[in-house]
């Protein structure tokens, strides 16, 4: 096997040790649901499967369907979240025997390898990534301590920083047109922007709670009306997971701890971050504004892939679950792009102010399901990646989207001014 096979059967087998770790699970845990905005996890280790076996197998190579009549039960618009676990899904132990057949034909598959094919295998990779990510989500939301390691120790080394950066004004190259990103990522085209601020950190627990006691949850005119509906109906107080007692307490995976002052900001809605930044005098940035912060390097005249530089760089962002949590707001200073803001990818997603569309151009690419059906003004753009991120599903061109009511993602947000 040459190089390139081997980087990428290293890749699956990567991803799917964190899927198996993430389904470690006793079969009533993986088959029951925590919450209606997820599946139950068995649902996301066999869909993980099933993709892998449309992509990699049926339209890669051109093998038969390994068992047409589960396709439907994994295909994520036949049904709706809410309604997987009255499904006939696998049960645990079929469903791990059939990703495995999967993928052992996979690998088995990579030697007629086709070079024009190469990016459905860094979308599945991808794919399997972002499910690994949204499994943490919903282990998030059960009550039991979930037993996951957390390898890596916090990074405490917080260097000093101006509270905001300035991006002068013009043009920057936003997106690209590298062909293993995904489609909503293309084409690079060129976007002028009116010079900014922007926050140097993400907004951080300390700076949140100061909004809360202020009475920030009790004053209307900080919210957006339809943010001001959802908080009465929802009679939030707070973000997702903290409650009171005397100090603000937080469950993170089934263990409740104090919540760290000096971290990003996690949990909290579109509507909430809009909130926060309306009463600190600020906004969110737009989507272009903030790739700008994160890519542009004014001096050369070209946008970065990372905001450190173009080649991914462990150490320098807290990405890949290495960590269950953001790191202090001012830490990874080595990760700063050239307009000195940090902390911009990994941490937490940050909420822009921008609707989720399609670049000038753009073209779908492979499958209109995986992004141009959600183009339109319902959903938000989130960048940036979290601390559940994979570093191969985190760049400075990637784009995620969410209804602005969401808080089971790990989102935070930082705020922006004009001139
Ligand atoms: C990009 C996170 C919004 O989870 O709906 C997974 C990723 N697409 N399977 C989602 C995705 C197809 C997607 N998000
Ligand atoms: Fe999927």
């Amino acid at each position: 096997m040459d190089a390139m096979r081997e980087r990428i059967a290293a890749r699956l087998t990567r991803a799917r040790e964190r899927s198996d770790l993430l389904t470690a699970l006793e079969d009533a845990d993986l088959t029951s649901q925590v919450s209606p905005l997820m599946s139950p996890l068995v649902w996301d280790l066999a869909h993980v499967g099933n993709y892998e076996e449309l992509w990699l197998l049926r339209a890669a190579v051109g093998a038969a369907p390994l068992r047409p009549e589960i396709d439907g039960l994994y295909d994520a618009f036949e049904h709706p979240r809410s309604t997987r676990p009255t499904l006939p899904l696998l049960p645990p132990e079929e469903a791990r025997q059939y990703i495995r057949t999967v993928r052992s034909m996979v690998l088995d598959s990579l030697d007629g390898l086709r070079e024009d094919r190469l990016f459905l295998y860094d979308m599945v990779i991808q794919h399997e990534h972002q499910h690994d990510e949204t499994m943490l989500a919903t282990h998030q939301l059960r009550k039991e301590p979930s037993g996951l390691p957390e390898p890596e120790a916090d990074v405490t080394e917080v260097t000093p920083f101006e509270p905001e950066r300035f991006v002068p004004g013009g043009p920057f190259t936003m997106g690209t047109d590298d062909p293993e990103v995904y489609d909503n990522e293309r084409p690079a085209h060129v976007v002028d922007v009116a010079p900014f601020f922007i926050d140097t950190v993400p907004v951080s627990n300390a700076a949140y709670m100061a909004f809360i006691e202020d009475g920030g949850y009790e004053n209307e005119r900080w919210w957006h009306p339809q943010g001001w509906a959802w908080k009465q109906a929802k009679q939030a107080k707070a973000p997702a997971f903290w409650f009171r007692e005397g100090v603000w307490l937080r469950r993170r995976f089934g263990t409740v701890e104090q919540v760290p002052p000096d971290q990003a900001v996690q949990h909290v809605c579109w509507y909430e971050a809009d909130a926060y930044a309306r009463w600190a005098g600020r906004r969110l940035p737009t989507e272009a504004e903030w790739e700008k912060a994160a890519r542009w390097d004014e001096t050369a005249q070209r946008s970065l892939r990372y905001p450190w530089g173009d080649s991914y760089l462990p150490g320098r962002a807290n990405l890949g679950q290495r960590r269950l949590q953001p790191a202090k707001a001012g830490a990874y200073a080595d990760g700063a792009s050239p307009s000195g803001v940090r902390q911009l990818v990994g941490d937490v997603w940050e909420w822009t102010s921008t609707d989720f569309h399609g670049y000038p151009g753009f073209q779908v690419k492979p499958y209109k399901e995986y992004s141009e059906v959600f183009f339109g003004p319902e959903y938000k753009v989130l960048r940036g990646g979290s601390w559940a991120t994979d570093p191969v599903a985190a760049r400075g061109t990637f784009r995620n989207w969410d209804y602005p009511i969401r808080r089971q993602i790990f989102a935070g947000f930082r705020c922006a001014r004009s001139l």
